[in-house]
């Protein structure tokens, strides 16, 4: 199914703030009120809602600097009841789309917990690679930008 990158305004952050994680995913991942509560702080922090069949079904968050060439997404998830059905890869597809499209990007960072076995397959699968853990313990991926 395809999927669109929606900016997070009125229309769409109720539907982002009802996104459900399954009870054991939910220590992978800041919860969305948290993330736009932060996104509302940082002038770089660039917040999407992952649309589906014209519903919101997932949530990401990415920073891209202008004066940097590396971005980081460090925050993504599927609505538990959308998980499974391909959505998260095809999200995954369109923030790189928008990521390489502002020109200035040259390496994608991705960070999640070791333990998180679906990010870890998903990420390898677009030729993320694993750096190592952070100083947080969090695994460090990252996909060097072709072309
Ligand atoms: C990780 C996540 C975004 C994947 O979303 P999804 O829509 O279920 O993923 P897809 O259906 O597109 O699956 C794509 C690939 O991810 C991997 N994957 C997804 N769910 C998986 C699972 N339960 N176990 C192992 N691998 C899994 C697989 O490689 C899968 O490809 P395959 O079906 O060909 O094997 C989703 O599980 C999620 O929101 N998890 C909780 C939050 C989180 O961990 N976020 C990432 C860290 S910030």
């Amino acid at each position: 199914m395809p999927v669109a990158l929606e900016p997070v305004g009125k229309g769409n952050r109720a539907a982002v703030l009802a996104l459900e994680l399954l009870p054991e995913q939910q220590g992978f991942v800041a919860s969305n009120a948290e993330s736009l509560a932060e996104a509302r702080q940082d002038d770089e922090a660039i917040a999407r809602a992952v649309v589906a069949g014209g519903r919101v079904v997932g949530f990401l968050m990415y920073s891209a600097p202008e004066d940097d060439g590396e971005a980081i997404i460090y925050r993504f998830m599927i609505d538990r009841r959308e998980q499974g059905r391909g959505l998260g890869r095809a999200a995954v597809a369109k923030v790189l789309g928008e990521i390489a499209k502002l020109g200035h990007i040259r390496r994608v960072l991705i960070c999640y917990e070791p333990e998180n076995e679906a990010a870890r397959r998903l990420y390898a699968g677009f030729g993320f690679v694993e750096q190592g853990l952070d100083e947080d313990g969090e695994m460090i991926a990252v996909l060097e930008l072709g072309g």
